[in-house]
């Protein structure tokens, strides 16, 4: 993932045109099952010509031209496109800035200011800044630069729960994405950001640290018949001095949905523990990260674990009150109080 991203190249092209006009940056293709929705998709003759039809789209951040099949699909906020199938011959490029017609400026979402000079801190303030670039959409690929970040970074944010953070995201009906990985990965980041995704501690730790903010940590779980459950976690806090230990003060539930039930601080207390990866695993002989193949906060003890949301589809579970049930999709969000 790294070197990936080390190995970018960033080229720039302008979209010969004088109105409307935009910059552009090439970024990457991820392949992934599951393929991400699109604006709008067609065939043009060329890359330039799709450049020139998300340039007269104020809606368009990205677009991505396939040469074997001429396909042209505009995408809405995000850097990457996420593709599945065959796409060696496709190309994903992002809009930096474009000039609208009618003389504004787009800026790169979470961007703002007449010449994009400003970014919002974090998903609360984008949501009270009002950041988004379709009412329809109810998260929100967004730019944030917490004041002690070194510069910003893409997160994506849940604006129907007034600006909460995406920490985990599993569809479990279409994940290809490993999540038994080491905890320099869990630190870093993996994943793409609108599919299978952790964010990481080290982005996860400058939002929670660049202010004296308060915290609710949101679960969300679908069942197999994709009824929702929450609990939230009031008063979650990190530390990154003890190995991503949380502690939370207090666990409240939303009287509209389902109680998912207490698994991580219930009748097995994770809070405090350490979180453990393959390489870094805090439960000694019990070895729960390698065995259960994912990172969590884990006891030592041979159950390990009542919460598990970061294995294989077939191996992932919230035993209070989810027990017998197969899970398809889970989500974490950060909440600023
Ligand atoms: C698709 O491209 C054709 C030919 O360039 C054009 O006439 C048509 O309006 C386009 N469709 C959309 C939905 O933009
Ligand atoms: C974080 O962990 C360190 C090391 O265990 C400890 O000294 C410190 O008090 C903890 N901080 C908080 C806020 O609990
Ligand atoms: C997780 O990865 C580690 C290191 O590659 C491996 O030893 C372990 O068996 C894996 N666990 C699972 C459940 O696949
Ligand atoms: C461990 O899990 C087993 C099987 O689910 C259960 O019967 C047992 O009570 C658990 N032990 C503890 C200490 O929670």
């Amino acid at each position: 993932m790294q070197l990936f991203y080390l190995t970018i190249v960033w080229t720039i092209f302008y979209v010969v045109q004088a109105y409307p006009s935009a910059d552009y940056s090439e970024t990457r293709i991820i392949s992934e099952t599951c393929e991400e929705d699109f604006l709008l998709s067609n065939t043009t003759r060329s890359k330039l010509d799709c450049g020139n039809t998300c340039g007269e789209n104020p809606e368009c951040r990205r677009f991505s031209f396939c040469s074997s099949d001429s396909t042209c699909k505009l995408y809405q906020h995000g850097t990457d496109c996420i593709m599945s199938g065959d796409s060696t011959s496709c190309t994903c490029y992002r809009k930096n800035t474009g000039q609208n017609g009618d003389g504004s400026t787009t800026c790169p979402v979470g961007y703002y200011g007449n010449n994009c000079q400003h970014v919002v801190e974090d998903c609360k303030d984008a949501f009270n800044k009002n950041i988004q670039s379709n009412f329809e959409h109810q998260d929100i690929l967004t730019y944030i630069k917490p004041v002690i970040a070194e510069k910003p970074f893409e997160v994506m944010c849940e604006l129907r729960f007034d600006g909460g953070m995406k920490l985990l995201n599993r569809k479990y009906w279409c994940s290809d994405v490993n999540f038994n990985r080491s905890m320099t990965e869990y630190e870093q980041g993996f994943g793409n950001i609108v599919g299978n995704y952790w964010i990481g501690f080290n982005s996860l730790i400058t939002v929670m640290y660049s202010g004296s903010a308060v915290y609710t940590l949101q679960v969300m779980l679908f069942k197999a018949d994709w009824s929702p459950c929450m609990i939230y976690y009031g008063g979650f806090q990190i530390n990154s001095s003890s190995g991503y230990s949380f502690t939370s003060s207090f666990i409240t539930h939303n009287s509209d949905v389902d109680n998912c039930g207490d698994s991580m601080t219930g009748s097995m207390n994770l809070a405090g523990n350490p979180f453990s990866t393959y390489d870094v695993d805090h439960t000694g002989t019990n070895k729960c990260a390698s065995r259960l193949g994912g990172g969590w906060w884990f006891e030592d003890s041979h159950n390990c674990t009542r919460s598990f949301l970061t294995g294989l589809p077939s191996n992932m579970f919230w035993l209070d009150d989810l027990e017998e049930e197969v899970l398809s999709t889970a989500w974490i969000n950060l909440l600023k109080n």
